[in-house]
């Protein structure tokens, strides 16, 4: 089998989507999203999310199979996040997912979401280079891996210590009034504000705590950071700038995460740095990566902004990895795992 031919769904959040893909070819790709039934609540409501994706998992896969012209029966293989994720949300996913394997006779993969995130970067820069480095930045998640083979092997080099980029981001984001997910807003306001205006601390970058985690995150102290600066101008009758709030936040954001991935590649000798998650949208960080990438001679795979937040076409391109390299599929009462550890690419 030259050019597999995967059905990739996915369902950790708030996205119900699914996508086809041959070889490095996206075929077809439908997202639908209960985004906006959640915004009013702040954050996604897990059991809102989970009964969008029964209504929406149907229509969803139907439309992903007839935009790309085909029958289940066409696909080679089915793969389906199995974690990590809002336990509600995959089960409504992997149920479905197991459903149309065990009708269509057709192996079924339950796969690590988060590293379908930079697997999908294979649709445009084509296979990963043999042993290389990832950044993964979402909403959960913010890590280093050494990726030594997609389908078989990755290793942690570094992780966050409390919250994600992504997270913090949405975080400072309600304090500033912007509706849920916030990320996308402060990346906006950024754009025209003075990213010098406030300092905010850099986890983990200086001294003894810098050189014991040169690969690990943390952005708590960021926050209270820039909580209490907004609280302290308010408290003086200030105005709130809010351009340059969000300018100073993403830029000291990005520096860390730009500075630790370079630190990394050339630690593990990698001249590629693989970059996604959602926060990976962010404009501030494709900017600095880019121009340290070019400083430090390492090539940036970044996904185009579509293809950075969650959908399915990251599950089916992980889903081809594991049929070109001959991985087992999982077995048909795989379970769920909304805590899937990242070094763990495909349940058993
Ligand atoms: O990967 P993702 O879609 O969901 C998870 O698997 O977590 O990531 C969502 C996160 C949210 O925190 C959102 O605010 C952030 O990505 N995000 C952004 C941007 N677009 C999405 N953060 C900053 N700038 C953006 N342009
Ligand atoms: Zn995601």
């Amino acid at each position: 089998m030259s050019e597999p031919v995967v059905l990739g769904i996915e369902s950790t959040c708030d996205e119900t989507a699914a996508a086809v893909v041959r070889g490095r070819e996206l075929v077809s790709n439908v997202v639908a999203s209960s985004m906006d039934e959640h915004a009013r609540y702040g954050g996604v409501i897990p059991e809102i999310a989970s009964r969008a994706h029964a209504e929406a998992f149907v229509p969803v896969v139907s439309k992903a199979l007839a935009d790309a012209q085909m029958e289940l029966s066409d696909v080679d293989a089915i793969a389906v996040s199995a974690g990590p994720g809002l336990a509600g949300c995959l089960a409504v996913g992997v149920s479905g997912a197991k459903s149309l394997a065990y009708a269509a006779n057709k192996p079924l993969y339950g796969i690590n979401h988060v590293i379908g995130h930079i697997a999908v970067t294979q649709l445009q820069f084509g296979s990963f280079p043999s042993d290389t480095l990832a950044l993964i930045v979402s909403g959960g998640h913010t890590s280093l891996l050494h990726v030594t083979d997609v389908a078989r092997h990755v290793d942690v080099v570094g992780t966050t210590l409390d919250d994600a980029a992504g997270e913090c981001f949405d975080k400072i984001a309600r304090l500033l009034g912007f509706p849920y997910p916030g990320g996308p807003h402060i990346d906006r306001h950024a754009q025209v504000g003075d990213p010098h205006a406030l300092k905010v601390p850099q986890g983990l970058t200086q001294g003894r705590s810098g050189a014991a985690h040169p690969y690990d995150f943390s952005f708590s102290g960021v926050k209270t950071a820039v909580a209490r600066w907004i609280e302290a101008q308010q408290a003086e009758g200030k105005e709130i700038p809010v351009d340059d709030v969000c300018a100073s936040l993403a830029n000291s954001v990005a520096d860390v995460l730009s500075e630790k991935a370079v630190r990394a590649c050339e630690r593990f000798d990698s001249d590629t740095l693989i970059v996604g998650g959602g926060f990976s949208a962010n404009s501030q960080l494709r900017n600095m990566l880019v121009k340290k990438g070019k400083r430090h001679g390492i090539e940036m795979r970044i996904p185009q902004i579509k293809l950075c937040t969650d959908n399915g076409a990251m599950v089916a391109m992980l889903g081809v990895n594991l049929v070109e390299a001959g991985v087992a599929p999982s077995s048909p009462d795989f379970s769920i795992d909304s805590a899937m550890p990242m070094d763990k690419i495909v349940m058993e």
